[in-house]
């Protein structure tokens, strides 16, 4: 199978590296990708943006499958464009891509689905948004509609800057705020892959969002993250499906707009019960390091029978034992300005440990930090423990002079 992907950070790889280790895998052409991607597929430098571009690509290699990474190529059409072409692409329509690239049409099909998420205000005005503020109290939930590279939301017990971001977002072209209630309990992530009408889950995972140990400081794209999750019932997936997934699915078909590719249903389970923090319609990061670490089935025909609307014949997926850590390593001063340009040494990967490079460029041989997040370390284990020790254990070995992590990804909270 011919396979193009889309993208360049470390969900991209983890996507790559699940791919490239598929038999079925015969060619893996990664756009733009990274040094990593570079090390087991071909990176080819066009902007996955834009749809001529990608078709190009994707007719040019004869590929059986486009796979859409990132979320700003499937809000610009990329997906559509490919399918009018004849090639399946795992990905949603710009349409369907809604749930993630805008939080008030999420809202709007959640309410008409009947999927229990936070109450929310939508403003348009700093007079709204003030009048939210102050209806919903503290901690404020303050988060961009659009799609804002995951620095949309803020969740501050500050009314000044929960105000000041708000004003931010609205600033901006068209700028539209949500302030929401503050959902409490752990958060999860339930990846879902989707053909439009058949869903299969994935194992659930636990994102670390917060910067520092303990959760302490502000938001950021991720941290860290562990899969499964020990203390979740048995039935969780079945429940989120049953409450949320499902019935989100059923109004996007309802409205001629069915969804296929990855749903991600972030949940915060509430001493109320499940509801919904937010939708996005890719994969997440650093969440996708640790749940494709454990999936035993290979990956490609998986999305490519999502692709295909053929995800109803497909057996069950096989999940491996045990559990999978990542730990991020960010670059300091991340996620306010990053200190770019050092140099990272990774060690060898190994069978129970590896390295996922997320913004990493080379220059002159040399690998440096491009981005904020700079690498994930993901390590296995026979239980969340044992696998917490590996991902520390190799992370120990990376040589990032400017770089910081958590020290408590996989303690579960
Ligand atoms: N882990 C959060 C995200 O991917 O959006």
């Amino acid at each position: 199978m011919k396979i193009l992907l889309l993208g360049s950070g470390a969900r991209e790889h983890a996507l790559a590296r699940a791919l490239a280790r598929d038999p079925q895998t015969t060619e893996l052409v990664v756009a733009p990708g990274n040094p990593g991607t570079a090390a087991i597929a071909t990176n080819l430098n066009i902007d996955p943006c834009v749809p001529d571009e990608v078709v190009a690509l994707a007719t040019q290699m004869r590929a059986d499958l486009v796979v859409v990474g990132p979320e700003a190529p499937l809000v610009a059409g990329v997906a559509d464009a490919v399918r009018d072409a004849g090639i399946p692409c795992f990905g949603p329509s710009a349409e369907a891509a809604r749930l993630e690239g805008s939080k008030a049409f999420a809202k709007e099909i959640m309410t008409a689905a009947g999927v229990p998420t936070a109450e929310a205000a939508v403003c348009t005005t700093e007079a709204e948004l003030c009048a939210a503020l102050d209806r919903f109290g503290a901690p404020y939930v303050v988060k961009e509609d659009g799609l804002a590279a995951g620095k949309g939301v803020v969740v501050t017990s500050e009314r000044a800057a929960a105000r000041d971001h708000g004003l931010a977002c609205l600033s901006r072209e068209g700028g539209r705020v949500l302030v929401e209630h503050y959902l409490d309990g752990p958060e999860i992530s339930l990846f879902c892959v989707c053909d439009g009408a058949t869903v299969r889950p994935l194992a659930p995972a636990q994102d670390f969002k917060r910067l520092a140990d303990g959760d302490a400081g502000p938001n950021t794209g991720g941290m860290g993250a562990y899969c499964p999750l020990p203390w979740a019932p048995d039935d969780l997936a079945a429940e989120v499906m049953a409450q949320v997934v499902d019935p989100t699915l059923a109004e996007m078909r309802r409205r001629g707009t069915p969804f296929t590719g990855l749903l991600y249903a972030g949940l915060a389970l509430t001493s109320r019960g499940m509801r919904v923090v937010e939708f996005n319609a890719r994969f997440g990061d650093p969440e996708t390091q640790a749940v494709l670490a454990l999936l035993a089935t290979p990956l490609a025909p998986v999305l490519l029978a999502a692709a295909r609307g053929e995800l109803a014949e497909l057996p069950p997926l096989a999940w491996r034992d045990g559990a999978a850590v990542v730990v991020v390593e960010a670059a300091s001063g991340y996620p306010g300005t990053p200190v770019l340009g050092g140099s990272v040494e990774l060690p060898a990967d190994v069978s129970d440990a590896w390295t996922i490079q997320a913004g990493t460029r080379l220059a002159d041989g040399q690998l440096v930090a491009s981005g904020g997040r700079v690498l994930g370390v993901v390590g296995l284990g026979e239980d969340l423990e044992a696998a917490r020790e590996r991902a520390y254990a190799h992370l120990s070995q990376v040589r990032f002079p400017d770089g910081f992590h958590r020290t408590d990804i996989g303690v579960p909270h």
